[in-house]
């Protein structure tokens, strides 16, 4: 694939397992250390070539469009006070190339549904997604990159992780074909015993846009909600979707065990900080 210019972060959920912080913070705002979660997801699709950031968002979230807007009375105290390096840190999350696009889930009718939502601004041309909860670093190229680089035109690359077994009904699992990495099928929250695999779909899809044909015609799954994982089900009978088995750590920041590891992680790399979890991390 030439390249990816457009990504998708369906950040509209409702992010029960943090409240009561998410009755009025967005999960995407919560910081490991001091920075958002959404920051990590945006630098990781820039990184991937993304000039175009979708957020499909609900009525309760204004603050990540907030966080990304200019702040005209901060930067200009800090202007006034010669905080330069503050400065251009807040004016610098986003390169200058970079556009942001924001569009509501009025009611969260699942994963899909918020897919679905971005059809209009993603149009006819191949996108990523990334689900900001899922942190995933590395040294080298970022998880979407990686995938980028392997995706054919018309095709899609999922980013894949080994899990233990008895954790299979929390993921969506794939089986893929012998000696390769063609997904044949993908099943949503299997238990272990009917699990195909023990290979867990994570936060990072790169998709043609003919899923949202697909999502489209599919119907509300568990829990009356719209499963993406139905509707890539369907796209793996008509195209190669790839599993991608990624490079990187990936902390699970949708709970709060995955938080905590994601916050001593980012202390242990700081030298400031490095002291205070020393053997921990
Ligand atoms: P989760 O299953 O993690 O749900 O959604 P959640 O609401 O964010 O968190 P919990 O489980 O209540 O704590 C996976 C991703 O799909 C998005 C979420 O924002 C998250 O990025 N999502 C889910 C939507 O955008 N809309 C939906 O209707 C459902």
């Amino acid at each position: 694939m030439a390249r990816l210019r457009k990504v998708v972060f369906p950040v509209a959920g409702l992010g029960t397992r943090f409240l009561p912080a998410t009755k009025v913070v967005a999960k995407e705002m919560l910081p490991v250390l001091d920075r958002p979660l959404i920051q990590y997801a945006v630098d990781e699709a820039v990184d991937a070539g993304a000039d175009t950031l979708v957020f499909v968002t609900n009525r309760y979230k204004h603050s990540i469009a907030d966080y990304f807007d200019s702040a005209y009375e901060l930067e200009e105290t800090l202007e006034r006070a010669g905080k330069r390096e503050l400065l251009a840190m807040v004016q610098g999350l986003l390169p200058p190339h970079v556009r942001c696009v924001y569009v509501t889930q009025e009611q969260a009718l699942g994963l899909g549904h918020a897919v679905l939502c971005a059809k209009t601004v993603i149009g006819d041309e191949p996108f990523g997604i990334i689900l900001p909860d899922d942190l995933i670093v590395n040294d080298g190229p970022g998880a979407l990159r990686q995938m980028v680089a392997r995706a054919t035109d018309g095709g899609g690359v999922l980013a894949v992780e080994e899990v233990p077994h008895a954790e299979t009904g929390k993921y969506g699992i794939v089986d893929v074909e012998a000696g390769g990495d063609r997904i044949r099928h993908m099943v949503e929250k299997p238990k272990p015993a009917d699990a195909p695999s023990n290979l867990a779909v994570v936060g990072r899809y790169v998709l043609p846009a003919r899923i949202f044909e697909l999502l489209e015609k599919t119907t509300p799954g568990a829990g009356g909600e719209i499963q993406l994982t139905d509707a890539i089900a369907a796209l793996l009978a008509e195209t190669p979707v790839l599993a991608h088995r990624f490079e990187g750590t990936r902390f699970d920041c949708g709970n709060k065990a995955g938080m905590v590891r994601a916050t001593l992680h980012f202390a242990s790399i700081d030298p400031e900080l490095r002291h205070l979890v020393g053997g921990i991390a």
